[in-house]
């Protein structure tokens, strides 16, 4: 078993999609060990998003992930990064399979509903970014 991160963005937990996006992952296999409701800042959401600091649409990402609450969620699958990659779709709804998170509710490539960690190394780091030593102790 392995852990990854999703978080359900703000025009997803806008729309109120949270309850139907929590149970599509719970019903694809996903166990959800950790979760909370946040408001990122624009010095945290930068700092979550650096790889791509300097990208054209970088500053259009920090608006909008900072423009509502978000829900950090860890969760715990076989193979867990690329299942939620699989799971959730296209980072551009349109290009998105049928029946992925994506698909189903995103809005567009900027209002995309969900992230996903790319790496078994950068969700271990993007576990550690929303949820502490403590909580994690617990999983
Ligand atoms: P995420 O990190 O949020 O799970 O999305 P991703 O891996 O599918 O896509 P990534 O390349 O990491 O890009 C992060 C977010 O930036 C926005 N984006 N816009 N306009 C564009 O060309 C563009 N490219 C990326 C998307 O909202 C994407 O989720
Ligand atoms: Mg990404």
């Amino acid at each position: 078993m392995s852990l990854t991160l999703a978080i359900i963005k703000p025009d997803a937990v806008a729309a109120g999609y949270s309850g139907k996006i929590i149970s599509h992952l719970e019903a694809e296999g996903f166990k959800v060990c950790a979760m909370r409701m946040a408001r990122l800042n624009r010095t945290q959401a930068r700092a979550f998003y650096e790889v791509h600091e300097g990208r054209p649409f970088f500053d259009d990402l920090v608006e909008f992930m900072t423009s509502g609450p978000v829900i950090p969620t860890v969760l715990e699958a076989d193979d867990a990064v690329r299942r939620l990659r699989d799971t959730i779709g296209a980072t551009d709804p349109d290009e998105a399979d049928e029946g992925t998170i994506r698909k189903l509710y995103a809005e567009s490539k900027g209002r995309n509903a969900i992230h996903a960690s790319d790496s078994d190394a950068n969700a271990g780091i993007e576990i550690n970014f929303f949820f502490s030593s403590y909580e994690r102790l617990h999983l």
